[in-house]
């Protein structure tokens, strides 16, 4: 098996890569778009699944041992299971997984499962019907639990849930999540929401930290830290009550500073490689690729990545500024 390990210029190994599929999405969240939308690319500004599946070869030929799909709705892309069946076959490849909103996950759980997915993240910011509807604009929650029943009978890994955490918005319905690594035995995770493009709604007097939603938790049920937390695996910060079979995770992106165990890339759908979701710096791959760039050239545009990926965000700094594009453009 291939040894070959990525660094950046600040001595992070860098080994999981956020491929991002597609900037559609069937929901508007308030938190990421404006009520109309945005400005969708071309399909010939979209990277062909073949054109994901090279670059997704030669990175993880070069270190990366995670990929995570993602988008906009990356269940909006038709075929992904080709995508994941061709990742899945990647021999240094440990980790294959999926971030998506659920809303088309009770049809698509079975087949992306055959092709080789092993985990799937749900984005479910209110148990509640009407309040879901409105920090989506439109979304339907019923369907949203379905796509979790589905992919809990057929994902192999554990199915987790990502919680948005805003002040007046869901803070009350932190126990409601917590009591889901109860029943049904959910990893529950919650993020502080991120300041996006101009185009996304943030104020820093909503950010509900995850400091306060962890200490609400531990009052009530009690906390144990799980094993492996506050190693290199990430931003969160892993805990479970007492007995759940489910973990709680809590990932402070505006209140903690965990930029110096990040270990990610991005590559947006129309093909740019990113360091950081806060800095818009992007190395673009797709007009290369199909300008006949030799593997060997990938690999070069790759490690000059490794040497921009900035050291850390700036959200907290006076002279912050957003960045160009919202998550769905990005990434999640
Ligand atoms: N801040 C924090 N999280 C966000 N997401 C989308 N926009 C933001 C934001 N501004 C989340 C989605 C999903 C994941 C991909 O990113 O809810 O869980
Ligand atoms: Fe769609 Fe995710 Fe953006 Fe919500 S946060 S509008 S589900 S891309």
């Amino acid at each position: 098996m291939d040894s070959r390990q990525l660094f950046d210029q600040f001595g992070r190994r860098i080994t999981y890569l956020r491929m991002s599929v597609t900037d559609r999405c069937n929901f508007r969240c308030t938190y990421c778009m404006p009520a109309g939308g945005l400005r969708e690319l071309g399909r010939y500004e979209l990277l062909t699944l073949e054109e994901l599946a090279r670059l997704g070869r030669v990175f993880v030929e070069e270190g990366i041992g995670k990929i995570r799909l993602t988008g906009g709705e990356p269940l909006l892309r038709h075929d992904l299971h080709i995508l994941v069946r061709d990742l899945s076959r990647l021999p240094g490849l440990r980790e294959l997984c999926l971030t998506t909103n659920g809303h088309l996950l009770a049809e698509q759980a079975e087949i992306l499962a055959r092709a080789g997915l092993m985990r799937v993240n749900v984005s479910l910011d209110s148990l509640d019907p009407e309040k879901f509807k409105r920090i989506t604009r439109g979304g339907d929650l019923r369907r949203v639990l379905q796509g979790l029943n589905a992919a809990r009978a057929v994902i192999p890994g554990p199915v987790k849930i990502n919680v948005v955490a805003s002040r007046g918005f869901n803070d009350d319905e932190v126990l409601d999540f917590a009591r889901l690594t109860l029943d049904p035995g959910y990893h529950v995770r919650f993020i502080e929401p991120m300041p996006m493009s101009p185009h996304a709604s943030w104020e820093r007097g909503e950010v509900l930290s995850v400091i306060a939603i962890q200490r609400q938790i531990e009052e009530t049920y009690g906390l144990e830290p799980v094993a492996g937390n506050f190693s290199l695996a990430g931003p969160a910060s892993r805990f479970r009550i007492p007995g759940a079979a489910g973990e709680l995770g809590f990932i402070g992106a505006v209140t903690d500073e965990f930029c110096a165990r990040c270990n990610r890339i991005r590559l947006t759908p129309d093909g740019k490689l990113r360091g950081c979701l806060m800095a818009d710096g992007e190395i673009d791959f797709l007009r290369p690729m199909r300008s006949g760039v030799s593997d060997e050239g990938l690999r070069e545009m790759l490690y000059q990545a490794m040497r921009v990926k900035p050291e850390r965000h700036y959200i907290n700094e006076f002279y912050f500024i957003r960045p160009l594009r919202t998550m769905s453009q990005i990434g999640g």
